[in-house]
């Protein structure tokens, strides 16, 4: 399984693509999940393109899209969920409160409902893969979860269903996010190992490539997410924040042996 929220592009078929290398069957679910939105977020604005995500999919070869409504996901009085674990409480967690209980619910019921065997999720919500490979290794969950790599515009913009807020202005600028990440791998490629004078020069280069508001910047222990002193295997550089109205994330995996 694949679950998305549509307005698909590259980044998920090539999660499709992973799938099919894996899988006899490819179920693909297309659900704008309302309880990982909280007040005030992008719910009602989200693109929904049900119609042209189904074409793009028939390039790739599904056997089945699961397109529920929230009524059918949360029927009269539905109160159960799915609480996760620690490393959701830091990053996005802090930011966005009540996000990754909806995630993990809704996540849960998708791969039940499709009994999935294995189901693949882009590193580009790298946390959020942590979440979720937490959930099923502590609920005995029978999926096994693959993460795909982030796809980028060609100038290096990660791919995301939110890019299509920015105007032509905000998306030049946008680019900042994708520089500012690669120059902070670079400089691990050189040696470089304090993991909080990358996290500094990560948040200035970002400051000073204009973009709007800054959410987090920073080096963390690929698993726990908890900020690192010092580069270590599986080390990963997040960042979260706006251009205008509209909030991006993106990372970068941190090789100290690169
Ligand atoms: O990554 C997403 O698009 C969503 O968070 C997911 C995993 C489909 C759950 O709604």
């Amino acid at each position: 399984m694949v679950p998305t929220m549509g307005a698909l592009h590259e980044g998920h078929l090539s999660l499709v693509r992973v799938c099919r290398a894996h899988c006899d069957r490819v179920v693909v679910s297309i659900f704008v999940n309302p309880s990982q939105f909280a007040p005030g977020e992008d719910f009602e604005r989200y693109p929904r393109t049900l119609e042209s995500d189904i074409a793009a999919l028939e390039t790739v070869g599904v056997d089945a899209v699961l397109a529920p409504s929230p009524a059918d996901m949360y029927g009269p009085g539905f109160s159960t969920v799915v609480q996760p674990a620690k490393v959701a409480q830091t990053l996005e967690g802090q930011f966005r409160p009540s996000h990754y209980q909806g995630v993990t619910t809704v996540v849960a019921k998708l791969l039940n409902l499709a009994r999935a065997d294995v189901a693949v999720f882009g590193q580009k919500d790298y946390q959020q893969l942590a979440v979720i490979r937490q959930m099923v290794h502590e609920l005995n969950m029978p999926t096994e979860i693959l993460m795909g790599t982030t796809f980028r515009d060609p100038d290096g913009l990660a791919m995301s269903s939110r890019n299509r807020y920015l105007t032509a202005e905000e998306r030049q600028r946008a680019l900042v996010i994708s520089r500012a990440l690669f120059a902070c791998r670079h400089r691990v490629g050189q040696g470089e190992q304090d993991a909080r004078e990358l996290a500094t020069n990560l948040m200035q280069e970002l400051i000073d490539g204009g973009l709007d508001s800054i959410d987090y910047a920073v080096i963390a222990d690929g698993q726990t997410l908890e900020s690192l002193d010092q580069i270590r295997t599986g080390a990963v550089a997040l960042v979260a924040g706006y251009i205008g109205k509209t909030r991006l994330i993106d990372n970068v995996l941190l090789d100290p042996t690169s």
